[in-house]
């Protein structure tokens, strides 16, 4: 497969097929995606993943804690930012709308909306998930480079037949997740990353996401 090939089929996968994912296979791309580019070659990504029965420890306790707090344990830093421009912001609900609308879920059922959002929690369904924790004292260039691991990590996937979603839903819980894959207090988590087969047949998975048009963020200079 193509890089072109790879990029084009990648999507965000919210509903898993019930296949199992070979282990070895994924702790393989994991390592070659760390031929990710950083700045420095500071490699500043670290990753715990989780799968098997840690997996299901780990469903188990997302289960406990969301009914004990249902909206999480408060985020160590902020997903977006507070003063967002109407055009990002814009965006951002865009994406909801048409995940909701292929959903069928109105705009004001919020019993299912959070049901949907809460299955972040759950790897939506995925076998394997793993979790991207950053030093507390590095600064947003690391974290690009942890957006270029992530990505590698997506595109050999997708090359491998698999599939994933990338989840910052996962900043909510830090001390949970924490506690379970044993951050330890110089790091923060920055994102899950569920993995698995995608169900072709979810309507999660077949709604379009729209791309800005490049002018609104693409200038060229030429004269
Ligand atoms: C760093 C990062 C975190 C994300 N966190 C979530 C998340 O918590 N839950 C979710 O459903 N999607 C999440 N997404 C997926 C985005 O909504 C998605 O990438 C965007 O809407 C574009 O859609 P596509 O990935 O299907 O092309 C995240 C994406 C990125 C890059």
């Amino acid at each position: 497969m193509s890089v072109s090939g790879a990029l084009a089929r990648r999507r965000s996968i919210r509903a898993f097929a019930d296949r199992p994912v070979d282990p070895a296979l994924v702790r393989d791309l994991i390592v070659r995606a760390g031929r990710a580019p950083s700045g420095g070659n500071l490699q500043p990504w670290h990753v715990d993943l989780v799968h098997g029965a840690a997996m299901a420890r780990l469903k188990a306790r997302m289960e406990a804690r969301m009914a004990d707090a249902p909206m999480g344990e408060g985020a160590e830093y902020a997903v977006y930012p507070a003063d967002m421009a109407e055009r990002f912001d814009a965006r951002r609900k865009g994406v909801g709308r048409a995940m909701y609308a292929a959903l069928g879920i109105g705009r004001e059922d919020a019993a299912r909306r959070r049901e949907v959002f809460a299955d972040n929690f759950r790897f939506f369904g995925a076998p394997m998930g793993l979790f991207v924790s950053v030093e507390r004292g590095h600064g947003p260039p690391q974290w690009a480079d942890c957006g270029m691991f992530l990505q590698s990590l997506m595109l050999l996937l997708v090359e491998a037949g698999l599939d994933s979603c990338p989840q910052e839903a996962w900043a909510i819980w830090p001390r949970t997740i924490g506690d379970f894959v044993s951050i330890p207090a110089e790091r923060i988590l920055f994102t899950g990353l569920a993995i698995g087969y995608r169900n072709e047949d979810a309507a999660v998975n077949r709604f379009a996401v729209d791309r800005a048009d490049p002018g609104e963020w693409l200038t060229e200079h030429v004269e």
